[in-house]
């Protein structure tokens, strides 16, 4: 491009803006690719760039993985979260792994994921939205670019759909063919997800059968029986008035929706379409896409790629997050203020809640934006065990969760989600909780790709808490609405 061409287009631009203003201008601007001109971060460097380009070609003809409809599902779903008549319930691996792809290992996930709604929709008598963070999340922001053992120092690992987790140097290669098995992954998890959901496996009148070997014996597991007993009375009633699996749906199966940080652009733009019904774009790799603490720059690729399509969009808020970069990134994902299109993830660190948090919730209520607020316990608390192991205190984790309600009630807000690294499979990745996993263990089952997660007993312990909270949040409500006289 010549000087003064750049100068033409730049003119234009600028007469364009002034012609439509920034809000209309913006979307006019944007397409699938358009991240690409903007300043990007944690992207891998692939050695063959026409190996790259063959895969997206490839991709972009494969199917979509999920429908803009049920991606419209999920955001009215996450709409009533908003308003505070349901809770969000988002959990799954911190990454999932080609290694680790067992059915058994997504179906154990999913069960530990229908127990906790069941604590969860029981205790607070509220809607519970499942959100696994499943069927799609490979990708992994790092720290450093670079990893350093013994002296030898390789690219970080990035998730197995960009490199291998091995520590040599082949291995840390990244290379584009990963994203098709990732996609196959993908999309074989997300079938027998939608099996389990819808083909009988979530029915109400089998939660006794979702208990885990693994938890058996525990406290958890006598709190979760007792309140099997419960249920089955309540259902028992409902036979009794021509409610049965048969006659309602509802009973029967669930909704179960898919999530990932969608981290990896080149993939996620191959899987973007036009859904025919509404014209809109949608990324069709997942219901819902988050974007990472570390590439939600307001005006770099990340955000800019998914402010244009239709999805329901997270984004992660650490202790650094300013009122004000809230607001913008608020105002550029969802400026018409839809309702259930943005989920803010906080991440604050257990002791860093109740100094940040209320900050945040006055001011995007003071600009009467519609969000839900969502409490990831894990981001921010992870730690260095002295054995070399990364993990999580289970009670730095209770604390965060229980300082995130506080501060909701607090500030007369709802507390409306919360975000886990978890898993069905019976892991010693953090340390603590009723089973009292201790530091020297940590070795004996520790399986995960990336982040230590919460087990079983863990997150049904973190269930029947949260249960608590949300209970207390209905009976507070109910008692203002009764002396307002409603
Ligand atoms: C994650 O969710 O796995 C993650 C890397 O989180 P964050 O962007 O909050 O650090
Ligand atoms: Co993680």
């Amino acid at each position: 491009m010549s000087a003064s061409e750049s100068y033409r287009e730049r003119r234009f631009t600028f007469r364009r803006r002034e012609m439509l203003g920034d809000e209309e201008y913006m979307s006019e601007n944007w397409s699938p690719d358009s991240w690409r001109s903007k300043p990007i971060h944690q992207v891998p460097t692939y050695p063959d760039p026409a190996k790259l380009t063959e895969v997206e070609e490839t991709l972009r003809n494969f199917p979509p993985l999920v429908f803009a409809g049920e991606a419209r599902r999920l955001k009215a779903a996450l709409a009533d979260v908003a308003e505070g008549k349901a809770f969000l319930l988002q959990g799954g691996d911190c990454a999932e792994s080609f290694g680790e792809f067992h059915a058994n290992t997504i179906r154990d996930t999913f069960r530990v994921l229908l127990q906790m709604a069941v604590v969860l929709t029981y205790g607070a008598a509220m809607p519970v939205v499942k959100v696994g963070r499943m069927a799609g999340q490979f990708a992994k922001p790092r720290s450093s670019d670079t990893e350093t053992i013994d002296g030898v120092t390789l690219p970080s690992y990035r998730g197995d759909n960009v490199n291998g987790s091995e520590f040599t140097a082949e291995a840390r290669v990244p290379d584009p063919q990963r994203m098709i098995r990732a996609y196959n992954q993908s999309a074989a998890t997300l079938n027998l997800l939608r099996a389990f959901a819808q083909g009988g496996y979530a029915d109400l009148h089998k939660v006794h059968q979702w208990t885990l070997g693994c938890v058996a014996g525990t406290l958890q597991a006598a709190r979760y029986q007792d309140l099997c007993n419960r249920l089955d009375e309540t259902l028992a009633f409902m036979e009794a008035c021509g409610m049965t699996s048969e006659t309602t749906p509802q009973l029967r199966e669930t909704d179960f929706f898919t999530s990932h940080e969608a981290l990896l652009l080149p993939y996620e733009q191959a899987l973007t379409r036009i859904d025919s019904t509404s014209g809109d774009w949608y990324d069709c790799s997942a219901h819902m896409l988050w974007i990472g603490e570390r590439t939600r720059q307001l005006d770099a690729a990340h955000v800019e790629f998914l402010r244009g399509v239709k999805n329901p969009l997270g984004f992660k808020a650490g202790p650094g997050v300013s009122a004000d970069e809230l607001l913008g990134l608020i105002e550029r994902l969802n400026p018409d203020n839809e309702p259930g299109r943005i989920t803010i993830i906080t991440r604050m660190g257990a002791s860093q809640v109740e100094a940040k948090l209320p900050g945040l919730l006055r001011a995007v209520r003071r600009e009467g934006r519609s969000v839900v607020w969502s409490c990831d316990p894990m981001h921010a608390n992870t730690i260095k065990a002295a054995s070399g192991y990364k993990t999580r205190l289970f009670d730095d984790i209770l604390a965060e969760v229980r300082a995130f309600f506080a501060v909701h009630k607090a500030e007369g807000s709802h507390a409306g989600g919360v975000h886990f690294e978890m898993t069905g499979q019976d892991v010693t990745e953090c340390v603590g909780g009723m089973t009292a996993i201790t530091e020297d263990i940590l070795g004996d089952r520790y399986h995960t790709a990336c982040d230590p997660r919460l087990n079983a007993t863990q997150v049904l312990e973190l269930a029947f808490l949260m249960a608590e909270q949300l209970k207390d949040e209905r009976v507070q409500a109910r008692a203002k609405a009764r002396a307002a006289g409603r």
